[in-house]
């Protein structure tokens, strides 16, 4: 996305100042369009086999099918030792733990260049507000195809999911471990 803007621009830099402003600011709202809810459909980035990884879906959440993995997420353990501030997820509002499952245990506590979860892996991250009210949930399952990424409402109900934008472009800033961040090892 960075590198796509870098291009845009150099190619204005002719324009005439008005001009260059214009077309800079429509590359912002493109850019800032990426936002939850309202993403284009992007080229998947990060994805190891994009050809066979499900398309995006969009379901009306009240009536969309309980979430296929709930039970088993109501049984994993957490991952973080403390409930940790997100960062990285809706505009740092939220705390955040992290749960994961049997498969994706070793690798996510070693998270780092070169360790790749194994296919079945599930990652879920809860969000909670300052006052402990349940926010929404964003999970990441490896399929074979590779990762897909799922948004659930704060009852765990489906939102959308497959190679969501923006969830794959910024997760592919760390491509080298896997697309995955990995919690803080400091929490609250
Ligand atoms: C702007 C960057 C950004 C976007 C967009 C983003 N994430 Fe994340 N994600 C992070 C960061 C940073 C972390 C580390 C924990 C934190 O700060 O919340 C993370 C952690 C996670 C985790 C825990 C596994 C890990 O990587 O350690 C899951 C699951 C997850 N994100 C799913 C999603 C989903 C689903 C979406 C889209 C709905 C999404 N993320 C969008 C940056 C992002």
């Amino acid at each position: 996305m960075l590198d796509l803007v870098k291009v845009i621009i150099t190619d204005i830099t002719d324009f005439t100042a008005t001009t260059s402003i214009t077309v800079i600011m429509s590359v912002m709202a493109v850019v800032s369009g990426a936002g939850l809810g309202c993403a284009p459909a992007m080229e998947p980035v990060g994805i190891t086999h994009t050809s066979a990884a499900p398309p995006p879906t969009t379901s009306a959440s009240a009536a969309a099918p309980p979430w296929k993995h709930e039970a088993t997420f109501k049984k994993l353990p957490r991952a973080n030792a403390r409930r940790f501030p997100s960062t990285g997820h809706l505009f740092g509002r939220y705390d955040a733990d992290v749960f994961v499952n049997e498969p994706a245990r070793a690798v996510y506590a070693a998270v780092g260049p070169g360790h790749a979860l194994p296919e079945g892996a599930l990652l879920v991250e809860v969000h909670l507000a300052k006052d402990g009210t349940p926010g929404p949930v964003f999970a990441m399952e490896k399929l074979s195809s590779g990762w897909s990424f799922i948004e659930l409402d704060a009852k765990l109900r489906p939102v959308r999911q497959g190679r969501l934008s923006p969830c794959v472009e910024c997760h592919a800033h760390v491509a080298s471990q896997d697309h995955v961040f990995g919690v803080p090892s400091t929490g609250l």
